[in-house]
């Protein structure tokens, strides 16, 4: 046997291991050993019963991605669940840590799966663009019944053991040693001779199916997949599982697998999968990083509220700082609402609450964050607060701890430069909600150690960000070209458009909003409040901001929002204002189409994605396009906006920048030299 798959004999049960670290992919190097060992298994008389096992801390986590988009070597998954599903003898997964994908279409090929408490089951391939090509659509469906696989299918979210239990999709959970209990649960079902009846044969559950209802959520999915191939191939597959025969059901399966896998949505899905793990690698590996036990965090107001929440919900008792009681009192008493909501939503226990609720300790003095290994300033974004907050910081933290700042813009060197140890100064630039967006720019400022950098990139795995390590700049990545996306809109009003024709631009290209809604979502008084302090104006958003429109929260802004509804209704009164400021301007409206709107506003973001690599803002092409998917929205179909360039065309892009160069004289559209190099070698190294 290979060194991938190796066979032991316990008595007559065989126990097949796989063995390809890290997370047993099923690569070329294990499908072919496992085809072999499987075949010569089912004739050999002295084994009784098999058992696929794993050696590490996982089951099959899937098919080897890497592999996609190359010459299929044989023999491919199906052909190994075939013969898998074909022997007579009792077969069973011992599953612990993961069953992904293939890895959950393996299991879905043995009679019984048996898994460990903490393991998770689940077919994520959706998150890849593509659908679960192993026969996961036919047969899970026969355990768990439509609807269930239908969420988990379309959802790509994985289970735990004691809910696939419930669901039929495991037979039995072990605590302890999976191994033991795994022979001799097989041994028991040897023993008691059968009857052994493979998935791909039990019709029972999938006949029940209420077909109306389950057309019903489909077309429900349909509308929320906003353009994704793959959730509504999913859909069909688990569909087709339930009307057509078997093997029928299973050749449209792999047709529609054929499809997606070559399609530019799960290129661009598969990219942000090793995007995101790259993301995360820094140079220089034996940095030893610091000790984080306890988190300290300042201002308890939405974002350090949220901040602070992130810490707790990853297991980090937090020490909240407020400059009074009240604010204190009422930043607590939003965090405990928050957890409190969870709860009535079933995403966390009473249990669990009481728990989180214990991991803060509430303080106005400084001098109570002695004991803290990390300290995040989340106060008012302004220079001299913060000055003064990292003077009190460096006076009262002790000697190695990291001292972060959430600001979204000011310059971290310059807040740095207030203490007397740059080294452990940086930024934690989190999201808002920040107890619920993934993304976390993790800014390096001129002198941050590297110790202090590694330590933070670990511990926002630990507590679930998707970590991107950034530069100084005004706005780093995501705020400096969200800066260059907007600067477009007012032009794009003043010249005809109207608010929700330019949002519809982009929630047909794919994002969950346009930017007007954005905006009123996020309080227009935020931006309003950064350009009088820049000096910069913009009549339609500061027109509306000095009438009291900010957005959501006062029920007008670019749209109304009657009664307190989130819905955005367009608003006549918006529409004159804007024709009226047009009209002062000298501007005849025109009509500009969705085209137009994507150009002016997505190629100069683009185009100040160049300008950061080239500046080294990003270390990565790829880094770029994790911040846009992850803080901003920007459709994971399209893999972000640095790879979307790509399927874009950058020569186009290049050349539709010039043209409204020359029209407008904007620098934004002043084509950056790396932007013109990528548009002749196809590549963003700068
Ligand atoms: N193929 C190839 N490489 C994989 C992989 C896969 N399926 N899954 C993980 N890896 C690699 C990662 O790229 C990473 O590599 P580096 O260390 O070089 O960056 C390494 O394994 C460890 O992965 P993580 O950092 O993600 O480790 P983790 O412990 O945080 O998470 C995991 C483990 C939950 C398994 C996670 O890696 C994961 O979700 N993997 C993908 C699972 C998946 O999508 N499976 C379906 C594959 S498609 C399929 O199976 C199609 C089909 O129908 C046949």
């Amino acid at each position: 046997m290979s060194s991938s798959v190796s066979v032991a004999n316990e008595g007559g049960v065989a126990i097949v291991t796989i063995d390809n670290p890290p997370v047993n992919a099923l690569s070329f190097h294990v499908r072919e050993p496992l085809m072999q060992a499987l075949a010569a298994l089912r004739d050999d008389a002295s084994v009784a019963a098999i058992v696929i096992a794993c050696a590490g801390r996982t089951f099959v986590a899937g098919a080897d991605i890497t592999e996609f988009g190359k010459p299929m070597q044989h023999p491919e998954l199906r052909a190994i669940v075939a013969v898998l599903e074909a022997i007579a003898k009792p077969t069973v997964a011992a599953i612990q840590g993961t069953a992904l994908g293939g890895g959950l279409e393996l299991a879905l090929g043995c009679h019984f799966r048996v898994a460990d408490q903490g393991a998770r089951l689940g077919l994520p391939e959706v998150k890849l663009g593509i659908l679960p090509g192993g026969g996961g659509t036919v047969r899970l469906p026969r355990l768990v019944g439509a609807a269930k696989a239908l969420k988990m299918i379309v959802s790509g979210t994985p289970i735990g053991a004691d809910e696939a239990y419930g669901a039929g999709l495991v037979d039995a959970v072990f605590e302890g040693d999976l191994t033991t209990h795994v022979v001799n649960f097989v041994r028991e079902m040897a023993r008691k001779g059968g009857p052994f009846t493979p998935v791909r044969d039990r019709d029972d559950v999938i006949k029940e199916t209420d077909l109306a209802a389950f057309d019903a959520e489909v077309a429900d999915l349909a509308r929320k997949a906003r353009g994704l191939e793959a959730p509504v191939a999913c859909a069909q597959a688990v569909r087709n599982a339930v009307t057509l025969p078997f093997d029928e059901a299973l050749a449209e399966e792999r047709a529609l697998f054929v499809k997606l896998v070559a399609s530019d949505q799960s290129r661009a899905q598969r990219h942000l999968f090793f995007a995101e793990r790259e993301a995360a690698k820094l140079p220089g590996k034996d940095v030893v990083k610091r000790r984080i036990a306890r988190v300290g965090v300042i201002g308890a107001g939405t974002m350090g509220g949220g901040i602070a929440m992130a810490f707790a919900n990853g297991g980090f008792p937090v020490t909240l700082l407020e400059t009074s009681q009240e604010a204190l009192r009422r930043g607590l008493a939003t965090i405990e609402k928050n957890y409190t909501v969870s709860v009535a939503r079933g995403s966390l226990s009473e249990d669990a609450k009481r728990q989180r609720l214990a991991q803060f300790k509430g303080t106005v003095d400084h001098a109570d964050l002695a004991d803290c290994d990390l300290i995040v300033e989340a106060a008012f974004e302004d220079m001299a607060v913060k000055k003064e907050i990292f003077g009190k910081l460096d006076a009262v933290a002790r000697p190695g701890a990291i001292l972060a700042t959430n600001t979204s813009y000011l310059d971290i060197d310059e807040i740095a430069a207030s203490t007397s140890r740059p080294q452990d100064v940086l930024g934690l630039h989190f999201f808002s909600p920040a107890n619920v967006m993934k993304l976390l720019e993790i800014v390096r400022a001129e002198k941050t150690a590297p110790d202090a950098l590694a330590t933070v990139v670990d511990l926002a795995r630990r507590i679930g960000k998707v970590a991107v390590v950034v530069g100084v700049c005004h706005g780093f990545v995501g705020n400096r070209m969200l800066a260059a996306r907007g600067s477009e809109s007012e032009a794009l009003l003043l010249e005809g458009a109207t608010p929700s024709q330019i949002d519809k631009a982009f929630t047909d290209f794919g994002w969950p909003m346009g930017p007007f809604q954005m905006g009123d979502l996020a309080g227009l008084d935020i931006g309003w409040r950064n350009r009088k302090a820049r000096g910069l104006t913009a009549v339609i958003a500061d027109t509306l901001c000095e009438q009291g429109r900010f957005g959501q929260k006062t029920g007008r802004g670019f749209y109304l929002y009657e009664n307190g509804s989130r819905m955005p209704v367009p608003d006549p009164e918006v529409e004159a204002l804007i024709r009226g400021k047009a009209a002062e301007k000298g501007i005849v409206p025109r009509t500009i189409g969705a085209d137009e709107i994507i150009e002016r506003t997505l190629y100069p973001l683009i185009n100040e994605g160049a300008k950061i690599l080239e500046e080294g803002i990003a270390a990565r092409a790829s880094d770029i396009d994790v911040v846009w998917v992850n803080g901003y929205g920007f459709p994971v179909g399209k893999g972000g906006p640095m790879f979307w360039a790509g399927l874009e065309g950058a020569a186009r892009i290049v050349g539709r920048l010039r043209y409204w160069h020359e029209r407008t004289g904007k620098n934004v559209f002043k084509p950056a030299p790396l932007l013109e190099r990528m548009a002749e070698t196809g590549s963003w190294q700068v």
